[in-house]
């Protein structure tokens, strides 16, 4: 007697796509076949038409994150509420370290804070200095199922930088205990002597934002960190990256068999520089990096066909039109003097990653189905260390299942979306390809329109990285 099976699907693979039933209990994949008419079940689903993918994995937001002044507009119920409306399963956030924080102290005091999630959960540690007292919590961390270092290698004056000896400290570290450091690359050189220059000239408008982190300051972070990995031997993860130098450094590296993984989001693929001209709306879409061109996002797309991109995220930071208006100023007719150093930066994108991939990715013929699933699931669990628990749709898996319909048409809009925020950057974008039900450890949350999930439900994720993923470039 199964809790819940599911018939009539195509379940997708890395490998395959394949019409086969799953057969659910006690939270985990048991059974994988064709189950026939007489099984017994306590619930069915009939998935006639749709696709079964492993649940998505976020494993890259930033909620209930004190940043640039402000705390975002979800918490982590109301984050995993509109996760699961985007088909994802498990959710990873980061600690909120500062100066002086013991990284253990804020990581422990993040996994209570996550624990309001309906969805399962996971860590990622944040180092932003490295003196004796924090390096020696790097090993009692990874024991603890945080094996990922987060790093910014910008924002010195929110003082959350890592300098050039943190980076190689955390890296020589993470390669002794097995470790994997995430980067946010941008040069802070070239970012805030661009910025102090736009000061200088009074060009503080959204468009001087992009133009103040380049391309190249982003590729310049990417460069020195991947040498630095190459000299310390350690694996690395570069998140949101927006262009082809940047991949270009990393190919290199991969092509030597470097563990050099790199990451990109849906924003960078499906949203453009241009958004930045627009004085009403513009400081919305500032996010670090900021957005390219088209010719970037063909790149990125590129990159996700070629292999050298192996992983999506999010990076959902969202922030409501008064938090990301709160330091700004106004004349005497009320409108904003434009001061992007004013604006907190980061989008929202965790609910619309899923079918954002989807439409602009598969029904548009840019990846294949089950490239999507390694870019949504399988890689980011073989990557971040929780491969096969999460990750595939296999006997002794969890049950973490996203049941989408390829062929139902919509569009974007703030209404749609349960994030807490009252706009969205991808208004009117018609869509391919949507939801249908998510299934997180074997109990459906979201059917439909109904959310079923509930508060505390989510359990914290104990993660450990392979050997083979942290000495080599594996996928
Ligand atoms: O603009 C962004 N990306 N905000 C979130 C924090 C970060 O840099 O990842
Ligand atoms: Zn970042
Ligand atoms: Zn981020
Ligand atoms: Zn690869």
């Amino acid at each position: 007697m199964f809790d819940l099976v599911i018939k009539n699907g195509t379940v997708v693979s890395p490998e395959s796509s394949k019409k086969i039933d799953i057969g659910i209990k006690d939270g985990k994949i048991s059974v994988l076949d064709q189950l026939g008419d007489s099984v017994e079940a306590k619930e069915v689903i009939d998935a006639t038409g749709k696709h079964i993918l492993p649940g998505v994995i976020d494993a890259h937001m930033h909620v209930e994150a004190p940043f640039q002044g402000c705390f975002g507009a979800n918490d982590f119920y109301t984050q995993s509420v509109s996760a699961a409306f985007g088909g994802v399963t498990t959710i990873m956030d980061f600690t909120n370290t500062f100066p002086g924080n013991s990284v253990i102290t804020q990581f422990e005091e993040r996994k209570d804070e996550m624990s309001k999630s309906a969805l399962d959960y996971s860590i990622h540690c944040k180092f932003v200095e490295a003196p004796e007292r924090i390096l020696q919590e790097i090993p009692k961390l990874i024991d603890m199922g945080s094996p990922s270092f987060k790093m910014f290698m910008t924002y010195r004056k929110e003082g959350v930088m890592s300098d050039d000896e943190t980076l190689l400290k955390v890296f020589k570290l993470a390669k002794e205990y097995g470790g994997l450091p995430l980067l946010h690359a941008e040069s802070n050189a070239i970012a805030e002597s661009n910025i102090e220059e736009c000061v200088a000239s009074n060009s503080l408008g959204w468009q001087s934002f992009a133009s103040s982190k380049p391309v190249l300051c982003e590729t310049e972070a990417v460069s020195r960190a991947t040498l630095f990995s190459e000299y310390c031997g350690n694996a690395v993860l570069f998140v949101h990256t927006t262009n082809k130098p940047s991949l270009d450094i990393a190919r290199r590296a991969q092509e030597c068999g470097l563990p050099v993984y790199v990451e990109t989001c849906p924003h960078y693929l499906t949203l453009f520089d241009d958004m930045y001209a627009s004085e009403e709306r513009g400081h919305l879409a500032i996010c670090s990096p900021p957005l390219r061109t088209p010719k970037e996002a063909k790149e990125l797309w590129d990159g996700l066909r070629d292999g050298t991109i192996c992983v999506t995220g999010s990076d959902d930071c969202t922030y409501s039109i008064k938090e990301k208006e709160m330091f700004l100023e106004r004349d005497a007719q009320g409108k904003i003097i434009p001061d992007f150093r004013k604006i907190v930066n980061g989008l929202s994108g965790c609910e619309i990653r899923l079918p954002v991939l989807l439409s602009e990715g598969v029904a548009k013929g840019r990846i294949s189905i089950n490239r999507l699933v390694e870019l949504t699931s399988t890689n980011v669990a073989k990557l971040s260390g929780c491969y096969p628990q999460k990750g595939c749709l296999a006997p002794g898996s969890d049950a973490d299942i996203t049941i989408v319909d390829l062929s139902r048409k919509w569009v974007l809009s703030p209404e749609q979306l349960h994030n807490n925020i009252d706009y969205c950057l991808h208004d009117g974008l018609e869509l391919t390809g949507a939801v249908d039900t998510t299934i997180a450890r074997g109990s459906i949350v979201v059917q439909g329109k109904d959310f079923l999930g509930k508060r505390d439900s989510g359990r914290f994720i104990k993660r450990s990285i392979a050997e083979s993923v942290l000495t080599n470039h594996a996928f």
